[in-house]
């Protein structure tokens, strides 16, 4: 094999795209050969293409571990012509000469386009070289901090525990080697480069006008992935990588957390605590404390002498438990300590080079690494959470699998250690933890969820994790890390959610109010806020920093950060229908506001804390949380109300620009949230946790507009009996006249569960109120001086029609 030293040297590499040696049809891979590489283009879908190239005359493997075997079987109808292969919907074609590749749709615009020099092979390693178009702009990328758009960013993939991190600090704690490009003229795409290795993406950072992307070693493997809209290409990758499975209902409710809750008494109090404030919460988290020496499997026999009974006792408050088991097992030979002796029995640890057991410190001293990447290994590790669901623990949280290991500058296995491939359509051998390292924590969350579920199999399984890799989704929410308490990194919290949400990490939240520093008053407050509106919400804080709760800083503090966790419980029915649909769709649960109205995508509609929750609802807090100077909000065209009050606002419109806006006056106590018109919004009457039934009709808020639509969900929100039909699912759609709302559709009900509501309660924003309801003959008053009218449940297709007065 031809060897570069440099990855520079590119005058060098170019000798390595000699003229084609010749170019040939297989029946379902265009396969075009040039001295030393071999181009592979194959159609998974029509808009997925897998393109291989194989180096020195060896085909590389057909397995993943992202993507589905079923996946990587898939094949689309193609035709393969000299060079080139087409779809229904795009073209590829390979230049025989320079291997250079090209994918263009069916109107012939390109979509992805490589730049000169598109394939450098140095050493193990190479480099892929591609267009950046002037105006295109690059999301994904995972949780990579700094700017939303990573435009002129250079980026490593190797998971990293990075604590106090700051917004330019990389590679963080997950690998996701995909991103979106959008703003092109073929609309938008998405690239995945499915190799495990350390990884690197470069947009512009050292190369104008180029995208380049490489490794240090592994396959050379990528999908492109066709839009021509954002959402396109995020539905596509996560059918390719696999859709997050739909969620247990509590872990969308508030989560309480903190390194420190150390004894049985403490977290009984923090869940009484939360009770008697009547702040609404559903989850107390418990971190390394509860362990006995913080050795995974164990519970500390003094300060956690009856697991059980604490999970009943807070249990009966409506409350779940969820405990942090980290991977490393402590190294305690002779110790009857069992998940260290059985594993070491079967030979389930990861080795070093010279064949003996890799012992590492991190928590619990000298420990020892299950080598996840061994399905029997995933299996024993599976086993060990029966004394935790047995305990009635609701979910499982996996720490420090990147891994972290303490004492050593790289905070990781050296790169030699040795893992086991057995598997998962691999070739079985030994592998480098160079190759392994980034799916590591990824294999450990699988690992989990997989036992968990073989535990409990009638009920959804809930895992927190803080590294994977792409695909992770299939078996875990995540959060940021070690965040730090400061402004700046409540606006870093957005655009890392955003761009996870992008990469198929729909379940993110980050710690609220910032892990280590201990925040503000007015920065834990305003952290609330906005949180209420993500994802996953969980308020933690290191074992070091001063106390985070709620009611830290006093009755003011705690009177608005409760009102923002009330509000985010009566939204949970809007919540949990995103959650459904994102199982279903992989739509992100809260977006960059250009994913559902991409003509804002260059206006200045995507500031720091400005994003959507679904489509329909969208959050814009201020640029600059931390100042109380008025700012603009920017509202994508089409109208838009105001949540709080209901009323329509008017914004400014900017010459023809497809946006308008309204200067806001920032106050500690509010958040400026708006609900597109032509919205139907499902709230509930207020409740304490998750578990409770809420006392009250389902209310249906209608905002009048165009496309006026919206979408009910309900199931038993915990068990798996969703999958075998027992859910609701409604559509629901609006007509507006010169009256306001005309009338509002419901469609037939899907599914066979019966949802918890009797009764609905239609509230119709707008201008005009009507004074009644109409639906199956029988008229239904609006309460005086209300816009509410409550009208039976509608379980079947029927149309309501209001009454003006
Ligand atoms: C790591 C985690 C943090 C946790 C701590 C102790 O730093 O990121 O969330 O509290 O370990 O387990």
């Amino acid at each position: 094999m031809r060897r570069i030293n440099h990855l520079q040297n590119l005058a060098l590499a170019t000798c390595l795209m000699l003229a084609a040696t010749g170019a040939q049809a297989a029946p379902d891979t265009l396969d075009v050969s040039a001295h030393g590489a071999t181009v592979h283009v194959t159609a998974i879908t029509d808009t997925i293409l897998r393109v291989t190239i194989d180096r020195d005359g060896k085909p590389g493997e057909t397995a993943s571990w992202a993507v589905s075997p079923a996946m990587l079987a898939h094949r689309a109808p193609a035709t393969i012509d000299y060079g080139t292969l087409r779809t229904a919907q795009l073209t590829a074609s390979v230049d025989p000469a320079t291997l250079h590749l090209r994918v263009v749709d069916a109107s012939g615009r390109a979509i992805v386009d490589d730049a000169a020099n598109p394939v450098v092979l140095d050493r193990d390693g190479f480099t892929l070289r591609k267009v950046m178009g002037t105006d295109e702009h690059f999301f994904g990328m995972g949780d990579k901090s700094g700017l939303l758009d990573r435009r002129g960013g250079s980026f490593v993939n190797w998971n990293t525990d990075a604590f106090g991190y700051a917004s330019s600090t990389d590679p963080l704690y997950k690998s996701v080697p995909f991103f979106i490009a959008t703003g092109g003229a073929g609309g938008s795409y998405g690239l995945f480069l499915d190799n495990t290795w350390r990884t690197w993406f470069d947009f512009g950072h050292r190369e104008e006008g180029v995208v380049a992307i490489g490794a240090t070693g592994g396959p050379i493997t990528y999908y492109v992935i066709a839009g021509p809209t954002v959402r396109d290409v995020v539905r596509r990758y996560t059918d390719l990588t696999g859709k997050a499975p739909l969620m247990p209902r509590w872990a969308l409710g508030y989560q309480q957390s903190r390194w420190g809750y150390s004894s049985a008494a403490q977290v009984e109090a923090i869940a009484t605590h939360l009770r008697s404030d009547h702040i609404p919460a559903d989850v107390v988290w418990m971190d390394i404390d509860y362990q006995d020496r913080n050795r995974p499997f164990t519970f500390n026999p003094v300060t956690f002498p009856d697991m059980h009974k604490l999970t009943d006792t807070v249990g009966a408050l409506g409350i779940k438990l969820v405990t942090i088991v980290d991977l490393h097992v402590a190294h305690a030979p002779g110790q009857a300590y069992a998940p260290y002796d059985s594993g070491t029995a079967a030979n389930h640890f990861v080795h070093n080079p010279d064949g003996s057991v890799y012992v590492a410190p991190v928590w619990p001293g000298p420990a020892v690494f299950p080598d996840f990447t061994v399905p029997a290994t995933r299996a024993w590790w599976g086993t060990q959470f029966k004394r935790l669901t047995d305990a009635g623990v609701g979910g499982i949280w996996n720490d420090m699998n990147e891994p972290a290991i303490f004492e050593t500058p790289s905070k990781t296995m050296p790169i030699d250690t040795v893992h086991r491939i057995a598997g998962d359509g691999f070739a079985p051998r030994n592998a480098s933890h160079a190759e392994i390292h980034n799916i590591y924590g990824m294999e450990n969350t699988r690992a989990t969820y997989d036992g968990l579920r073989a535990l409990r199999p009638e009920e959804r399984a809930f895992v927190l994790t803080r590294a994977s890799y792409a695909g992770g989704q299939k078996y875990a929410a995540t959060w940021t890390g070690d965040n730090s308490s400061t402004w700046d990194h409540l606006k870093l919290s957005v655009s890392m959610l955003l761009n996870l949400g992008l990469s198929g990490f729909s379940y993110s939240g980050a710690d609220v109010g910032g892990f280590t520093g201990g925040p503000s008053p007015d920065l834990l407050t305003k952290w609330f806020e906005v949180a209420a509106f993500t994802p996953f919400f969980r308020d933690h804080a290191a074992n070091d920093a001063p106390q985070a709760e709620p009611w830290v800083d006093g009755p003011a503090h705690l009177a608005i950060r409760r009102h923002f966790v009330e509000e985010r419980y009566r939204l949970m029915p809007y919540l949990y229908s995103l959650a459904a649909s994102n199982a279903q769709t992989g739509d992100p649960i809260m977006r960059p506001v250009f994913y559902d109205y991409p003509q804002a995508l260059t206006a200045p509609c995507n500031t720091a804390l400005t994003f959507t929750l679904g489509a329909k609802l969208l959050i814009a807090g201020s640029p600059k949380p931390e100042s109380l100077q008025a700012y603009d909000v920017c509202l994508p065209e089409g109208g838009w109300f105001d949540y709080w009050t209901g009323e329509a606002v008017t914004a400014q419109p900017i010459g023809h620009k497809p946006y308008a806006t309204i200067s806001v006056t920032p106050r500690l106590d509010a958040l400026p949230v708006f609900v597109r018109a032509g919205s139907i919004v499902p709230r509930q009457p207020l409740v304490q946790s998750t578990s409770q039934v809420p006392d009250g009709p389902l209310e249906l808020h209608v905002y009048p507009g165009a496309d006026c639509a919206g979408e009910l969900y309900d199931d038993d929100g915990h068990s798996m009996a969703f999958a075998a039909g027992a859910y609701a699912r409604q559509a629901v759609r609006c007509t507006t006249g010169a009256n306001g709302v005309q009338s509002i559709t419901f469609d037939a009900r899907q599914g066979t569960w019966k949802p918890w509501w009797h009764a609905i309660a239609l509230v119709v924003h707008g201008d005009h109120a009507p004074i009644s309801a109409t639906v199956g003959g029988k008229a239904y008053p609006a309460a005086s001086g209300t816009r509410t009218i409550v009208i039976p449940d509608q379980p079947q297709a029927v149309t309501v029609t209001f009454n003006a007065g």
